[in-house]
């Protein structure tokens, strides 16, 4: 079994502000910092380091800009990924401008560059090495994503999606071939199509799965940890309460680390409580790619309860 990330690969420019600049005002940053990042690299590296030891290998498809883009591939092999997929174009990559406040948290501001390049000829080259049973792995950061489902779901593949940035793009996508969603109360929201606070989590829960019974269901809380819905099995897991320095991709880890226990055959129990580990020591550390744990870190941190 191979595991396909067709994601976005992105320069993170992190600016360290005492609070997010609000409309009409200036402020200076404190810092600037850059990393690699892109939901799509940071959820390859976080599959990668997950599936240590297993034998299973990731492949990232995707594009950077052949100028400025070479450090993301590298970083990407570092951490074991397969990038013969990954296209170098004549065009910019894709990068964040992220202002980080005081407490840790963000707010990110995309330019798609070379991840919007993606094209069918593209989707088509990568999925003819691909086949049924291969776990497919998608955000929502790249052009493509409707054909890329199409053709993989034509094949057999099992895919997971991370709705992520919710736009209007994602209610043209064939959703009913997703066999796991993996999302926050405001992308579940958004396609269930009612308000943000409309409904509790457990409504949103019950909501988003009566819409897709056949999907499992992985529904991130923020600090309020994920829970996990498939028929009748729900699933809940907290999280690791660690000092805050960075929150930028521990969704990322959480997704890399949870699909990264499917495929290594664990329970769905097993994977919550990895992904919550793994994204508990990124939000620890500061930076998106760069804070993913390694395997072992995440087995050496003491296990809830
Ligand atoms: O999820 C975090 C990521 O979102 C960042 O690395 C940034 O590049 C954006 O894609």
């Amino acid at each position: 079994m191979k595991v396909l990330d067709f994601g976005s690969l992105n320069i993170d420019n992190v600016y360290s502000v005492d609070h997010f600049v609000r409309g009409g005002e200036t402020i200076s940053s404190e810092k600037l910092e850059v990393f690699s990042g892109g939901k799509g690299l940071n959820q390859s590296i976080a599959l990668s380091k997950a599936l240590a030891g297993s034998g299973i290998l990731v492949y990232h498809a995707g594009a950077v800009g052949k100028e400025d883009g070479d450090f993301l591939l590298t970083q990407l092999e570092e951490a074991g990924v397969d990038i013969s997929f990954t296209a170098r174009l004549p065009v910019k990559t894709g990068h964040a401008i992220i202002q980080r406040d005081r407490t840790g948290q963000n707010c990110i501001l995309l330019f798609g560059g070379a991840n919007q390049a993606v094209t069918e000829e593209m989707a088509d080259e990568v999925l003819k090495d691909f086949e049924a049973g291969d776990f497919l792995i998608l955000q929502n950061e790249i052009s493509q994503i409707g054909y890329i489902m199409e053709k993989a779901h034509e094949k057999g593949m099992k895919i997971f999606l991370n709705p992520s940035p919710m736009d209007e793009k994602i209610a043209g996508y064939p959703l009913e071939y997703v066999d796991c969603f993996l999302l926050n109360e405001i992308e579940a929201a958004g396609i269930c199509g009612i308000e943000e606070d409309a409904a509790s989590k457990e409504e949103l829960l019950d909501q988003i799965s009566r819409r897709f019974p056949d999907a499992q269901i992985v529904l991130t809380l923020g600090g309020e940890g994920s829970m996990y819905k498939k028929g009748d099995f729900i699933a809940k897991q907290e999280i690791y309460k660690v000092p805050v320095a960075d929150t930028t991709a521990a969704g990322d880890t959480f997704t890399g680390y949870f699909i990264g226990g499917i495929a290594r055959g664990e329970s769905i129990e097993e994977a919550l409580d990895h992904g919550a580990r793994a994204s508990a020591i990124a939000v620890s550390r500061p930076g998106a790619a760069p804070s993913i744990p390694d395997r072992d870190e995440v087995e050496k941190m003491g296990k809830k309860g």
